[in-house]
């Protein structure tokens, strides 16, 4: 059994597999390659690599793709028309063609297939999977808004080609050429986006498989590699095998592809989620680049290897490319296995005027119709916006969701997690969710307890409940198929379950060996789902727990590629190998909508982690990187793949704190912990063959330092919250690249290994390698940059800073011109903190002035849709700092919740105002006047003078200025008129 390592040891043979993990760690932590395909072993990826060969090698003039010029129409926004694919018998293939001008300002072009759209085609070995091509991705990816088709500025049909404008002063066109067909996309004229611009565009038509004759006896045996009547190499057409399973393909070769290039844009991102940088590499080997295309084929990738472009757990087949003036984007909208290949070419091989790089990228898909849209913005922020505006944007979580959650395969018994909630306060560690892992069911038998281990959940999870803390329990799609288990035989019965080919329920093996799997892709599974997390159904849970979903890709022990064959079938009879790379977000839906509905009215936030998903999984929960290394190198490579989230439009990411597999250093667990305070998601999680290492195990100094870790985030949890709902309106990436906060300065573009805080100005970079006393820092732009707990001040547009780094640093720097918030009083949990208040930190940018947002809810229920919610702009300017609502404009039933919610909120005020960078002539002021709503006029506050010493600024400490947090306010540091800042 390829798994048998991973499954659980008994507790016997536990401190066996200690020792020989200690001792051959080195050699086990390496991926099974060989268990997944390369581009060579999956058959269309390989057919499309050698068409693309071929067509390179006679010009673009070769490919066989027309638009008929008699068929283009013009429909409500749509251009529509048929493409004919001509085959080498010149059979006429017809390929409906829909071009959508949406009113997000991006394109989407749909091709499909006509005798399949018709059903009129035979499907082999008596199958009953569905004729047509998988057309329903958009009902799990998208959201409906800006799906609506723009006004179209001019629609000029010409001989060759037909170009229509839209957009903001129509600004934006589309050229469609006609013979062969593709697409140019342009802002202003100026080329963004070409589709089939190299003639790299294939659909593989439906045809009938001729059988080859059979050859007299005597005669050498004809291969099935023979190359058929096509001409083509047709080996993995009809069926193809890999890793000793056989894949039947009853509806024969069925491929797409297209070949999309972004002229003048020699970076390129996304295509969550791989372990590689976060500016993607080229494909085509040679120094530095892969020599594999970016997989998407969801999968369980035992041990990862970094610096690969190997697919794993999830696939958003959306990329950005940018340059100084723009950021475009393509999202191929498509759930079957991907591949997508990357050159970045020189235009013009002198290197003056007129020479600028391309980057030409191929992408092709097993199955489905040809859904592409392609988004034109001006910067990376505006594109996260349209494309937010197709998948949705990030669910607003609730507050403990990015407080610290700690994990390990397992805590073993609910006196082990009794006894962890007690020493995280004996510590004074602050944690707010612990997690149990597979070991607390019934032989791994969901929605049950191990009554031996857990024989009182309820009591464990009251306890938590004392400091408002959270349960997280893991439950996976595989339903141990077992006589008498009830939930394996409710799915049964009620045919629920993904069906193998012959429609017969599918077996596959995972942890609780033979299995079946719930198949979400149905309603009636849905909301036979929902039934089971009902408070009155499911045992020894109550409103403090929340779901893990883990192994959806979904993970089958015994399958091809750790997965389903891809003839399984689904709900609509579709096969597997069309949804395959989607099925993991409907296990996650499902279990979301579960939680939502499992008591009428609790209309609390539900929380659900997934390791699989797709574009559109961030309406949905969090995710994290999968099962990474106790490595520097993990450590290291999280970040890339983090940020790369933010890009993909799926921000609420982190990677298992301390490294999953083996046991890291001291040093390595502290500086994880230090990283991991800066993950949108962070959760520390151990693999169960590791050492216990909560952080108050490993002693002087190290558990100090984690606790700090724990402290700073909890500190700037305000900032974090608001953060989130920058993303879950804007799309705006919650930790940010380089390039997205400097657009315009190329040298950051590659930049991965520091980032941004929401809006903060916060500039983080992790420590990552092991020793390090100090980090290089970048800094783009000509503002001083303060050192976040000295003041130090750094300045230098365009250079590397170095800062200090011993251990107990976190290299964490505030850009001048922010303010950001933060609850400065030590609590155990996030919900604890819930009415303290606050600290405002303002940092004078060179011009004197200060500007940053906070946003404030309950942290739990969605009231904020309805109004009950805080959001502010603080701004410094003029020497004085205001609070002024920012809030949308209300419905007269909204602002009635939205004043409240204000009155619940009175008593939380500021306690605090840090002023940084503040000029001398403030030495002398010990009080500043404060004005506003609810303040009573002449009311003054303290303010104390902390002058600048050698390389540190000087600051102020106003104290107790008692404003409201949700109120209108300015306090006045009276020095007449502007701040001059001293730097
Ligand atoms: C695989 C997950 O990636 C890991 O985090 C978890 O501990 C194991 N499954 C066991 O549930």
């Amino acid at each position: 059994m390829a798994r048998s390592s991973r499954r659980q040891p008994s507790w016997l043979s536990l401190s066996l597999s200690i020792l020989l993990l200690a001792v051959f760690m080195p050699a086990v932590m390496a991926v099974k390659k060989h268990d997944f395909k390369t581009c060579e072993q999956s058959g269309f990826c390989k057919r499309n690599h050698a068409l693309a060969d071929d067509i390179a090698s006679k010009g673009r003039d070769a490919s066989p793709y027309r638009l008929d010029p008699n068929t283009i129409r013009m429909k409500n926004g749509q251009v529509e028309g048929t493409i004919l694919k001509t085959t080498s018998d010149s059979e006429r293939i017809k390929l409906p063609l829909i071009v959508t001008f949406l009113d997000s300002g991006s394109a989407r072009i749909q091709i499909d297939e006509e005798k399949r759209q018709r059903g009129d085609i035979e499907l082999r070995h008596s199958s009953k999977a569905r004729k047509e091509r998988y057309n329903e991705a958009g009902s799990w990816a998208l959201t409906g808004a800006g799906l609506q088709p723009q006004k179209l500025g001019k629609f000029d049909k010409g001989d060759e080609s037909t170009t229509v404008t839209w957009g903001p002063s129509n600004q934006f066109s589309a050229t469609i050429t006609y013979a062969p067909f593709g697409v140019e996309f342009a802002v202003n004229n100026t080329k963004q986006v070409v589709l089939n611009e190299r003639g790299f565009m294939n659909f593989e038509h439906w045809r009938p498989k001729i059988e080859k004759p059979v050859k007299e006896e005597g005669k050498e045996e004809e291969t099935k590699d023979e190359p058929a009547v096509t001409g083509e190499d047709e080996s993995t057409s009809w069926d193809e095998s890999f890793g000793g399973n056989t894949d039947s393909k009853p509806k024969g070769p069925e491929s797409i592809g297209m070949d999309i290039t972004f002229p003048g844009f020699s970076y390129v991102y996304g295509l969550a989620e791989h372990a590689s940088p976060l500016s993607l590499k080229e494909t085509h080997g040679g120094e530095g680049n892969f020599d594999q295309p970016y997989r998407f084929y969801n999968a369980d990738v035992f041990e990862y290897e970094l610096d690969s472009p190997m697919t794993l757990y999830g696939s958003i087949p959306f990329m950005q490319a940018h340059n100084k003036g723009s950021t475009v984007g393509v999202f191929w909208l498509n759930a079957a296995e991907t591949w997508v290949d990357i050159v970045k070419t020189k235009q013009d091989s002198t290197l003056g005027l007129g020479g600028h790089m391309d980057t030409q990228t191929h992408w092709v898909s097993e199955a489905g119709v040809m859904d592409i849209f392609v988004m034109l913005a001006p910067t990376p922020k505006a594109l996260s916006k349209k494309y937010g505006e197709l998948t949705g944007y990030t669910a607003m979580p609730q507050m403990f969701g990015i407080a610290y959650h700690q994990c390990r395969w397992n805590y073993v018994s609910d006196e082990d997690v009794k006894d962890v909630d007690r020493k995280f306060d004996k510590h004074n560690i602050p944690y707010d969710v612990i997690w149990l892992d597979l070991e607390y069911t019934d032989d791994k038998q969901y929605f049950t307890w191990d009554a031996d281990t857990f024989p009182d959940p309820i009591g464990m999870e009251k306890q938590l409940d004392e400091h408002g803390r959270k349960l997280v329990i893991i439950i996976d799609p595989h339903i141990k198929n077992k006589a008498g288990y009830p939930i394996v035989e409710e799915l049964k019965s009620k045919d629920l379950a993904v069906k193998n080919k012959g429609l017969n329920i599918y077996e596959g093996w995972c942890w609780p060996g033979s299995s079946h799997w719930i198949d979400c892709f149905n309603p009636a599974a849905r909301e036979w789902w929902k039934s089971l997390f009902l408070y009155n159904k499911m045992k020894g849970v109550q409103s403090n727990v929340w779901i893990w979903n883990d192994m959806n890709e979904p993970s089958v022990f015994n399958g091809p590629e750790v997965s389903m064959p891809r003839d399984n079938i689904h709900y609509g009879n579709w096969e597997h190998r069309d949804v395959h790379n989607i099925n993991g977000m409907t296990f996650h839906n499902a279990t979301h909508h579960a939680l939502i509905s499992r008591a009428k009215g609790e209309n609390v936030r539900p929380f659900v982690l997934t390791r699989a998903f797709f574009a559109g999984s961030q309406r949905i929960g969090a995710m994290w990187t999968g099962d990474n290394q106790a490595s520097w190198g993990h450590l290291a490579a999280s970040i890339p793949m983090i940020l790369t989230q933010g890009v993909a439009g799926f921000p609420f990411a982190g990677a298992d704190v301390g490294g999953f597999f083996g046991n890291p250093s001291k040093e390595l667990q502290t500086r994880w912990y230090q990283a991991g305070a800066f993950y949108p998601f962070f959760r520390a999680h151990a693999h169960i063959d590791t050492r216990r290492r909560e952080p108050y195990l490993l002693g002087a100094p190290y558990t100090e330092i984690m606790a700090q870790a724990l402290r700073l985030r909890y500190s700037l949890l305000p900032s974090w919250y608001t953060a989130f709902r920058e993303a879950a309106t804007d799309g705006t990436p919650i930790v940010r690249a380089q390039y997205y906060v400097h657009p315009h300065d190329e040298y950051g573009f590659a930049l991965d290994d520091q980032f941004y805080i929401g809006s903060t100005g916060l500039l983080v970079k992790p420590v990552t390698t092991e020793g390090d006393e100090s980090v290089n820092i970048y800094l783009a732009d000509d503002e001083t940059y303060y050192d976040y707990n000295s003041f130090k001040t750094y300045r230098g547009a365009g250079k590397h800073i170095t800062v200090a780094a011993p251990l107990e640093k976190i290299p964490l720097l505030m850009q001048g011109g922010h303010v950001f918030a933060r609850k400065d009083r030590p609590r155990r949990s996030s919900g604890l903190m819930k009415w303290d208040p606050y600290t405002l930190v303002v940092v004078l940018g060179r011009d004197g002035e200060a500007e940053g947002e906070l946003y404030v809810d309950d942290g739990e229920t969605y009231e904020f849709e309805h109004g009950a919610y805080i959001h502010r702009r603080f701004k410094f300017e003029k020497g004085g700092l205001a609070s002024q609502d920012i809030s949308a404009s209300w419905t007269p039933k909204d602002n009635k919740k939205k004043s409240a919610y204000l009155k619940t909120m009175e008593s939380v005020t500021v306690e605090k105002i840090i002023i940084v960078n503040v000029p001398k002539s403030l030495e002398s002021k010990t009080e500043v006047k404060v004005a506003g709503d609810g303040v009573k006029s002449g009311t003054t506050a303290n303010l104390s003078y902390h002058a600048a010493g050698e390389g540190n600024a000087a600051w102020a400490v106003i104290r107790n200025p008692a404003v409201m947090i949700g109120a209108d306010w300015r306090i006045d540091l009276e020095v007449g008129g502007d701040v001059k800042s001293e730097l």
